[in-house]
């Protein structure tokens, strides 16, 4: 094991979609795996490390309430640093578009120390949407030597952006890697007060909110959507697992904590949120990973945002991009929940974004960039078919 694969991730979905490549590299034992929280987030973070019992040997504990992005990017730039220094990878692994993803890649970059981005590719084409994860996953891109694509269509971006074919592996999403590990076995035990919602007769939504460039006004309308809906549909049960975020929490308890149909929760654990996925009828949602995950378990995803760096869920029908207007968010919804052949037609479960092999694609090839293997992989995109894909 000469090896070193410095893995570094520092907020829930970075975990979620590196614990495959983590669990997998470990299990293999031909890499010493130096793992690192940047702690961008603390609890949400803590809560998928114990989920999947991840390795963790540092952890720089940066999280602040309410953190600016000048804040993450020089924390993690300073505590990156000297643990660089002292443990002197052969390769970092950073993850996605946070400014963590960012971050690392930079102070990786300043050691000289090769970067593998997981994720690599997605693209909006609008640098304040998301914001700021369009910006760092660009990035975070430049900065990289080796990628690791999810699907044909972020291939062929990196390509379109100067990036040489033969620094990109197709592997699909990591996140469908997770997803089949938690969704497999029995539904956990809920916590009496979500069984006694998802136990309500009627249709359940599940509604997640934190972006950025939504804080504010966006989220009261986000807000007010979500009231018409149930005035207008009183059967109906929402079931909110609120983000952290004092600025996510206080617009939506402010606007939704007197709405008897609208259930609050804290974060759920990943295995648990998975199982809730497959308990609802409906998501709506700002999230990049659930825009992935839901239309996997077949749940129509209505996504609250301007723009999606995943277009193949939108493209198959089961997701629907219905920005922040409050007027579009209520009407798509009141149609899914009163149409059953609008539902019907958005109700399918499709896996553009991965099969479950993407951590083992990437050991593979790791193990072929240090010698320890002939052959390099294939690309996930060519075995999918993936009709983005152009395999030169
Ligand atoms: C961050 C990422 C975003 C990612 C999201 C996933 C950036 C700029 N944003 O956004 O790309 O989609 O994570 O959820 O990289 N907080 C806690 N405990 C936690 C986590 C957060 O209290 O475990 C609170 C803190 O007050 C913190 C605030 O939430 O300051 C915001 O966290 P931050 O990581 O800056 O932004 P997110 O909106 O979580
Ligand atoms: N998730 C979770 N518990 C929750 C809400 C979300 O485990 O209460 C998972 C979800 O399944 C997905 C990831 O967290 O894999 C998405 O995280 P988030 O929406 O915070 O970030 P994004 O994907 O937008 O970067």
């Amino acid at each position: 094991m000469d090896n070193t694969i410095f893995i570094t991730f520092g907020t829930r979905p970075e975990a979620i979609k590196m614990a495959p490549v983590v669990l997998e590299l470990q299990r293999r034992g031909a890499f010493r795996v130096v793992t690192c929280l940047t702690g961008q987030h603390r609890e949400m973070l803590h809560q998928v490390v114990d989920d999947f019992a991840l390795p963790v040997d540092h952890d720089l504990n940066i999280m602040r309430e309410r953190q600016s992005l000048g804040h993450i990017t020089s924390a993690v730039l300073s505590g990156l640093d000297p643990l660089l220094e002292e443990t002197r990878p052969d390769l970092v692994m950073v993850h996605g578009d946070t400014t963590t993803t960012f971050a690392a890649a930079l102070a990786s970059y300043y050691r000289m120390i090769p970067v593998a981005h997981v994720e690599a590719g997605l693209r909006t084409h609008n640098i304040y949407s998301p914001y700021p994860e369009e910006m760092n996953r660009r990035l975070a891109d430049r900065l990289a030597e080796v990628h690791y694509a999810p699907t044909g269509a972020a291939c062929t971006a990196l390509i379109g952006e100067g990036v040489r074919r033969g620094q990109i592996l197709v592997t699909g999403n990591t996140v469908i890697d997770a997803l089949l590990m938690a969704a497999s076995g029995e539904a956990p035990a809920w916590e009496l007060q979500v069984r006694q919602a998802l136990d309500r007769p009627g249709p359940k939504v599940l509604v997640t909110v934190h972006r950025r460039e939504s804080w504010g006004t966006p989220m009261e309308r986000v807000a007010q959507a979500i009231k018409r809906v149930c005035e207008e549909n009183p059967e109906t049960t929402f079931i909110f697992p609120i983000h952290l975020n004092p600025a996510v929490r206080s617009t939506f308890r402010r606007a939704l904590d007197t709405v008897s149909q609208v259930v609050f929760t804290e974060p759920l654990p990943y295995r648990h949120f998975v199982h809730m996925m497959k308990a609802v009828d409906i998501v709506i949602t700002d999230s990049g990973g659930i825009q992935e995950e839901a239309p996997t378990l077949g749940k129509p995803v209505l996504v609250m945002r301007d723009t999606t760096e995943r277009p193949e869920g939108i493209e198959a029908g089961t997701a629907r991009l219905v920005g922040t207007d409050g007027d579009t968010i209520a009407r798509e919804l009141l149609l899914l929940l009163t149409d059953s052949a609008s539902y019907e037609r958005m109700a399918n479960a499709i896996n553009p974004y991965g099969d479950g092999r993407a951590a083992e694609r990437i050991a593979d090839h790791l193990e072929h960039r240090f010698g320890l293997r002939d052959h390099a992989p294939g690309d996930f995109a060519e075995t999918a078919g993936d009709p983005d894909f152009s395999p030169t």
